[in-house]
């Protein structure tokens, strides 16, 4: 059974409420993990939460969640698209893993809608806003 989870914030996440606020939104990264704490505390879950705008250091956290975490929600900004080395890490980790955005990355450019990570995740959510992290969260409660 899922107790303890990660979530990991990628690169430009900790611009949030700043950063093009018509696509993210105007709350800032500390609403969001507020009520990411407050969510998974309602599912039972106890709860992390890590934002980096380095690819090696969300690669180092993946490696050390395998010790303490049973289930990681990832947001993984744009390396989403491209880092074959954090795909590679979520694969090695083997702990249920979920893709999330907080925009519909399949409804703008062209670059956004593939994923590399998303073949070596359990399941992916995009486009509801900051509820992309909470829906994550009902899932990872439901596994
Ligand atoms: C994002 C979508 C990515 O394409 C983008 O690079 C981000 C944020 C999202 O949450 O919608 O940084 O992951």
């Amino acid at each position: 059974m899922i107790k303890k989870i990660l979530v990991i914030h990628g690169p430009n996440l900790n611009l949030l409420g700043e950063r093009e606020p018509g696509i993210y939104g105007s709350n800032g990264i500390d609403m969001l993990n507020k009520n990411i704490i407050e969510r998974a505390k309602e599912q039972g879950l106890e709860c992390e939460i890590f934002q980096s705008n380095h690819e090696g250091a969300i690669i180092d956290k993946l490696h050390a969640a395998r010790q303490k975490f049973e289930g990681v929600i990832i947001n993984a900004g744009a390396y989403t698209h491209y880092s074959y080395a954090i795909r590679d890490a979520i694969s090695a980790i083997k702990i249920p893993c979920i893709e999330v955005h907080i925009s519909n990355v399949f409804a703008r450019d062209e670059f956004r809608k593939n994923s590399v990570i998303a073949p070596v995740c359990k399941g992916s959510i995009s486009g509801f806003g900051f509820g992309s992290y909470y829906l994550a969260i009902m899932a990872l409660s439901e596994m």
